[in-house]
This record gives C-alpha cells, structure tokens and sequence, in this order.
C-alpha cells in the first residue's frame, strides 16, 4: 500500500508542469520566443511575466498570450522580498532573466539557487558588467576590434553578467559590421539557442 501511496505521488508530482516567471525590461522578443517555444508543453509552463517598466514591449506580449504579469518596483525589489510570496504563489521554480536590467538581489538568489539564469548579447566573461546592455554591448565589442562576437547563457550571482556560464555561441563579427549589424545576427542566435538551453536545462535537474 505504502508503494502503491509513493507512486501515486511520484506520478502527481510528474502531472505538474515546472513553471518558469521571465523577467524583462524591454521590447520581450526573447520572451515571446521562450513562450512561443514552450507553447502546449505539458512539462513546462511560463506562468508569470515579470517587468519593472510599465511600458515595456514584453507586457503587451504577455497579454496577448494570457499570461499573468507582475510589475515590480524598485523599493520592494531591492529593500524587502515583498515579491517572494508572490513567486510562490504561482510555484515558480525557474526565473529567466531576457533582457531584465535591474540586478538581482541577494535574498532572491537565496530563494532560487542555481534556478536563476540570464542571457548577455556577448562571449562573456568580455563585454558584460553594469551598463552594458544592448546597443552598448555591440558597440563595445567593434571598438575592441574583436572578430567574434555572441550569447552566453548563464547562471546569476550577486554580480552583473557574472554566475558560471552554462552555454555559449558565436558569430562572426565582420569588418564593415555596424552596431545594429551585430545586433540582429546576435538575437538569432538568441532566438535559435535560449528556449532549448532553458529545456535542457530543467529536464537535467528534474530527476
Ligand atoms: C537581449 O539581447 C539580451 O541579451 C539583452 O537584452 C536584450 C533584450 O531583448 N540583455 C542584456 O544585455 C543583459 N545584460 P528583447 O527584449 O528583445 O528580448
């Protein structure tokens, strides 16, 4: 009876889909990817948008495809873990960061250990730290003279663009490429690897 109990869980527990809150800043095109990608996966579901920009392109996303959202602000983010009950409320597992400028705090990277991760438009450890976002990244990467540019995927730690790095891909940077040149061949490596790499990376740790 006590096995015929333990399985019964073991398969409730399996019914239960991993869910994942984005956080974003800016325009969402990595978190309308991420949400297209896992759209009708029984095993994973992004259950929570999460934005500090009330204007920001990615809440308009969420909208669109149903899914809740929460706007965060600055002195309950880093002052208080007002936000925590509410991660836990929807029994959010995963926190993926795409493009969310606001670091981290430290009692949120206690809640979630190594169940926080970010994506930068650059081969980190290169190109990364506070400011560096965006154009500013691509920029940087042409003024260095550098040949090959990319994503990183990585854990987060209590420092910018900084936890160990889970995955990377290149592209190359070439001669007469300009900021915004760089930029879209960057984000299709984004679009292509950041849903896959999220998907493997929780069927590793599901066991
Ligand atoms: C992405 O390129 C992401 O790598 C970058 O912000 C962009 C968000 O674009 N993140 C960083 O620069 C973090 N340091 P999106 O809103 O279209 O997904």
């Amino acid at each position: 009876k006590k096995y015929l109990t333990e399985l019964a869980e073991r398969k409730k527990k399996m019914d239960k889909p991993v869910n994942i809150a984005i956080f974003a800043s800016g325009a969402g095109s990595n978190a309308a990817r991420i949400i297209e990608y896992f759209c009708g996966n029984a095993a994973i579901k992004i259950s929570l948008i999460a934005s500090n920009v009330p204007a920001a392109g990615v809440l308009t996303i969420a909208a669109r495809n149903n899914i809740d959202t929460l706007l965060i602000n600055r002195e309950n983010f880093f002052k208080a873990d007002a936000y925590l009950p509410v991660l836990e409320k929807y029994k959010i597992s995963w926190i993926v960061l795409a493009g969310f400028l606001w670091k981290i705090p430290s009692k949120l990277i206690a809640a979630y250990p190594q169940r926080i991760i970010n994506i930068h438009p650059a081969l980190l450890p290169g190109h990364g730290g506070k400011g560096m976002y965006g154009h500013f990244v691509h920029e940087a990467v042409i003024t260095n003279g550098d040949t090959e540019s990319g994503i990183s995927i990585h854990f987060v730690d209590e420092l910018y663009d900084h936890g160990k790095i889970i995955f990377q891909a290149k592209c190359p940077v070439d001669k007469n490429d300009t900021a915004d040149s760089l930029a879209k061949k960057v984000q299709q490596l984004e679009h292509t690897y950041f849903a896959p790499e999220i998907q493997k990376l929780i069927l590793q740790n599901c066991s």
